[in-house]
């Protein structure tokens, strides 16, 4: 069934309280609830409509309109909806039912992970707890109680402040909940296990005492404080930044192994899974220290940009989630390198979210329709979304914009709104029109932008004429042109930026500009343009298109060594390498020997040998566009190509530059081994360089970088060197002590699920031969199970999107099993097939001997039997 926005009506009826009471069994949950209903005054008035409940898989036990038990004649149930007539205007519901959590696998409601209760409700998980008006427009206050054994559940929990507890002669107990904001039933929160917690607490800036929790089983309690850390870095961020400061007396996060996702922002009661709050040195990389930070952040700032000001319907989801995603973003930025954080965004967003917008489920930052809203969980709803939220920043300035946030925070606390009341803020509280740049939302697929220059000389102008245009996406055959920022600079043959002025403008206007392109082919021309300039466009990437210019590659060059946009001198040498590659991959196809411009490997050289740079920006500018990156920006991919093409020119460069990098790696790891782990910008930096540095090396071959290598795995004091050189062994030829490596490591961590998860991603990720049978081994080992979603991931996920040679064999085997695990997760975790399916929609990519086996697949799994909504979607929709 097909839900569209156009469609949207306001509920009928409301729900002022929500009183809850859980009753936790071994084999059976019980599930009782009060609400204090009213019509909706917004509604026309007249004759009473019918109540409409959300209710899913639930066995219903009794249900009472205000006291009056009802017997089977008084209400319908059908697979999604209990319906009944209610005779007055206010009303109070009381319902009964049964669920079953512990035979939940699908992750979504209320489940146990592990030993423990916990819940997901967004987007629609609620119904299948209670019967309700599960949508997030119907927002109302809870009090929960939950009862448990006290033995097996020690620790109870749920949103808002704890009011009451006690036991019971049985060796049960209970604890009761308040939650004194009104919420719609999707931040709804219950977790009750045996947790341990590390304590901290915060004072706000009008000086209230918030205690801060952060549960976790109770071998990991040693594995806390980055993300404590990150907790209370993330409220002093939000209070100076946006002046947003935290609304309840606790604010409490847990931990648990079994999720679906990154972590959820239920209210006072953030739901992670256990990969986004665990890290310590030994256990947890750089990457998943950052990780954890940004997550951490990321969920705190949902409860203003989500929590206190929610989502009127699901069509809205960017509302909260691009705007704290921009959000996240710009913490990140401020606690660590705001460059690498850029491009490590940019580059994620232009091999991910490109793909999407290219594919068959292209859709707009706000849908139009959906059949299965998990499905709409998106890096275009996610990533372009908080795109077009720095946009409006870009455009309005960043004082301005945060005019527009206050005004935005103050206006609708306490309602569910929707994207126009966002862009209605920001316009309202300055003035500003952003009707055209609306179509940001409501368009989907990636705008391209194609850029050509004139320099008179005569008369000193320099004119740069933009055209844009944007392919068609399904369902929107034609569209119209975007408001894109662009922001540039203009480069003198010395390198320094020019002075800008504008034809008509009195006097320049700095050195680096945002001009916005609003029409399909627009010009603007500079004026007292002494020489002719290089440009430096869409400077740290202000709008997420596809830019065009025909750059030389001296000129890239040049643009490397010389801009002044840290970003821009990264995307340079980017679109160097590209171009470079693709000649490779043109030698490859026409069966020549390969040979690498020499450019390439010098411009890289000086950046090695740069120590003025910030290694972490040496670290990115050394990391070649990746395979999946290639993928996207080609017409047909040529996987065998791309692959071939990209280990040539690592190798070359790691041969031409073995010195620096043999240099530069015995400095960085002789600072490493001297100094004690610390997850900060500088060491991030530092180790960074050092494994891009091994990794290069070890294309060598020689046995005394092996032992470097193994030194490294064998003697590094934390997992990011630890695991970078195992890595490095991974892809190489030394067969024994790869396998050697491999053993040991899993002895050593075989108790740490999130290690073990690492583990069975560089193994996944190796692009030697024989990809699929070692995958297709390391199922049956021990520590995987398809259950746990973080696994699949780790090992199949890791697997299908990056390890692509191996992954589209050309007889399709890859393809087969990636089917299969789709076809078996249908029925276990509809959500995780869903997102396992994606590599498969990618098929109009591929030459048309794969297309056709992708496609196959693809058919096989709509032909498996019952399909899941998430899965009949994406299937549907891709074979469209
Ligand atoms: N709101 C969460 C976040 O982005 C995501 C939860 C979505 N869960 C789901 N099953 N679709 O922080
Ligand atoms: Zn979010």
């Amino acid at each position: 069934k097909v839900i569209h926005l156009k469609d949207y009506q306001a509920p009928e009826y409301l729900i002022d309280e929500t009183h809850l009471t859980f009753e936790l069994y071994e084999d059976r949950t019980l599930v009782h609830a009060q609400l204090v209903m009213r019509r909706n005054p917004e509604r026309p008035a007249g004759k009473l409509p019918p109540l409409e409940l959300h209710g899913q898989q639930l066995e219903l036990l009794s249900i009472a309109l205000n006291d009056r038990e009802l017997g089977a004649g008084d209400y319908q149930i059908g697979a999604e909806c209990l319906t009944l007539q209610p005779d007055s205007e206010s009303f109070v519901i009381d319902s009964s039912v049964v669920i079953h959590p512990e035979t939940n696998t699908a992750l979504e409601g209320l489940y146990k992970s592990g030993g423990m209760f916990c819940t997901q409700c967004e987007a629609e998980g609620f119904r299948k707890i209670t019967y309700y008006l599960d949508r997030p427009d119907v927002m109302s206050k809870f009090t929960t109680t939950v009862s448990a054994e006290q033995k097996a559940y020690p620790v109870l929990l749920s949103n808002g402040n704890p009011i009451a507890s006690g036991s019971e002669d049985n060796g049960r107990h209970w604890a009761t909940w308040e939650d004194p904001f009104k919420k719609p039933a999707y931040l709804f929160a219950l977790v009750a296990g045996d947790l341990w917690c590390v304590e901290d607490s915060f004072t706000t800036m009008s000086g209230r005492n918030v205690a801060l929790r952060i549960y976790v089983e109770p071998e990991n309690i040693d594995k806390c404080q980055h993300a404590m850390d990150s907790l209370k870095k993330s409220m002093k961020w939000d209070e100076e930044t946006y002046g947003r400061e935290y609304d309840l007396d606790i604010f409490m996060i847990v931990a648990v192994n079994d999720f679906n996702m990154g972590a959820m922002e239920n209210k006072g009661l953030n739901i992670f899974n256990s990969s986004a709050v665990l890290a310590r040195a030994e256990t947890a990389t750089d990457a998943a220290h950052q990780r954890v930070e940004a997550i951490v952040a990321h969920e705190y700032f949902h409860n203003w940009s989500g929590n206190r000001v929610t989502c009127r319907d699901w069509f809205q989801l960017s509302l909260k989630e691009g705007f704290t995603v921009f959000r996240d973003a710009q913490f990140s930025s401020d606690m660590n390198s705001a460059t690498v954080k850029r491009i490590e965004d940019v580059a994620y967003l232009r091999t991910h979210q490109f793909a999407e917008d290219a594919g068959p489920m292209a859709h707009s930052v706000r849908p139009e329709s959906f059949i299965e809203i998990s499905n709409f969980y998106t890096l275009t709803v996610y990533e372009k979304g908080a795109e077009v939220v720095r946009m409006i920043q870009t455009l309005l300035g960043k004082d301005d914009f945060r005019k527009g946030s206050d005004l935005y925070f103050e206006r609708h606390d306490g309602q569910a709104v929707t994207v126009d009341d966002f862009v209605k803020a920001m316009e309202d509280a300055n003035g500003a029109d952003l009707s055209q740049f609306k179509r940001w939302y409501s368009q989907a697929g990636t705008p391209r932008l194609s850029v050509s220059e004139h320099y008179d000389a005569a008369a000193q102008t320099y004119r740069l004429t933009f055209r844009q245009s944007c392919p068609p996406t399904p369902g929107q055959p034609t569209k119209q042109p975007f408001v894109i920022p662009v922001e540039l600079g203009l480069l003198a043959a010395d390198g320094a930026d020019m002075p800008l002025r504008l034809a008509g403008e009195a006097q320049a206007v700095g050195t680096s500009r945002v001009l916005a392109v609003t029409e399909a082919e627009q010009s603007f021309t500079f004026v007292d343009v002494a020489e002719r300039p290089l440009p430096s466009l869409l400077r740290g990437f202000s709008a997420p298109v596809k830019l065009e210019f025909p750059y030389s590659r001296d000129q890239l060059m040049f643009l490397m060594q010389h801009d002044s946009d840290g970003f821009n001198r990264w995307e340079a040498g980017q679109q160097l390498s590209v171009q470079v590659l693709q000649e490779l991959i043109g030698q490859h196809q026409r069966g020549e020997a390969l040979a690498m411009d020499e450019r390439l490997v010098e411009a890289l050289r000086s950046v090695l040998q740069n120590d003025a740079l910030d290694p972490a920006m040496v670290a990115e500018m050394l990391s070649l566009p990746g395979e999946a990156y290639l993928t996207e920006i080609s017409e047909v991919a040529d996987v065998d190509a791309i692959h071939a093409a990209r280990e040539f020119a690592r190798r070359e460069i790691g041969s031409r530059l073995f010195e620096p990098f043999y240099q530069r790696y015995m400095n960085h790891r002789e600072v490493s081994r001297q100094t004690p782990y610390v997850a900060s910008a500088e060491h991030f930096a530092r180790r960074a360089l050092q494994n891009i540095a091994l990794a290069y090396l070890m294309f060598s071959e020689r046995a005394d970088i092996l032992s470097l290598c193994l030194d490294q795995f064998d003697n590094a004091d934390n997992m990011t060197e630890r695991l970078s050189a195992l890595a490095s062994l991974t892809h190489s030829p030394f067969e024994e002590k790869r396998l050697k490596a491999l053993e040991v490591f899993a002895e050593h961590f075989h108790d740490n699920p999130l290690v073990m998860d690492q583990w069975f991603s560089v193994q996944a990720a190796s692009p030697l031969p024989g990809g699929l049978e070692r995958v297709q081994t390391l199922m049956q080992h021990p520590a995987f199970t398809l259950k746990n979603p973080n696994k699949v991931r780790a090992l199949i996920g890791a697997f299908a999107n990056q390890n692509l040679v191996n992954f589209h064999r050309a007889d399709g085997a890859g393809y087969r099993f990636l089917a299969d695990q789709v076809i078996t997760l249908n029925a276990m975790n509809p959500q995780i097939a869903s997102r396992l399916l994606a590599p498969l929609t990618r098929w109009r990519k591929y030459d048309d001997a794969r297309q056709a086996l992708m496609k196959g697949e693809l058919e096989r799994i709509l032909a498996s039997g019952e399909l899941s909504s998430d899965v009949y979607e994406v299937v549907s929709k891709s074979l469209a």
